[in-house]
């Protein structure tokens, strides 16, 4: 099973940002761990981080026909973005939602996401683990 798995802008400067929202590890640390878990699923994971949405956008893209699934973390682009919402549209493979902080118990404005319609399955809330989670649910649904 092949998963390619989505963070989008700011998630770089992740352990710089307030961990009490997003934990403490860096990008660097948090896709080490994703490899380890997705290693212990038998999941094929690819992790890509980008702040330029176009970029993101080029790897939705790239995921059709080629994915499995997609674990997905746009950060604010969540909240506004039509044009990812629009490319995760054409895909016909589960979308897992992920976000490190619980988006419904701050700002009004982070209750919105433009793409929780299109997704499978969405953990919220749940930090670092929030992506092991969405593995599992993914590679629960693999045949076989
Ligand atoms: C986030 C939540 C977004 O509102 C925020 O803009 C982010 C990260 C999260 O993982 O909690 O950058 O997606």
């Amino acid at each position: 099973m092949q998963v390619m798995v989505l963070n989008g802008v700011n998630l770089n400067m992740l352990g710089y940002r307030d961990p009490a929202l997003y934990g403490g590890l860096s990008i660097d640390e948090l896709e080490t761990q994703i490899y380890a878990w997705a290693h212990d699923l038998a999941v094929t994971a690819r992790c890509l981080h980008s702040n330029d949405e176009g970029q993101f956008i080029d790897w939705i893209h790239d995921s059709h026909g080629r994915s499995d699934g997609i674990v997905i973390n746009p950060g604010a682009w969540t909240h506004y973005s039509y044009a990812i919402h629009d490319a995760l549209e054409i895909l016909e493979i589960p979308i897992v939602e992920v976000h490190l902080s619980n988006i419904n118990e701050r700002e009004e404005w982070r209750r919105t996401s433009v793409i929780e319609h299109l997704a499978t399955h969405r953990v919220v809330g749940r930090g670092p683990d929030g992506y092991r989670e969405a593995l599992e649910f993914l590679a629960a649904r693999q045949p076989g």
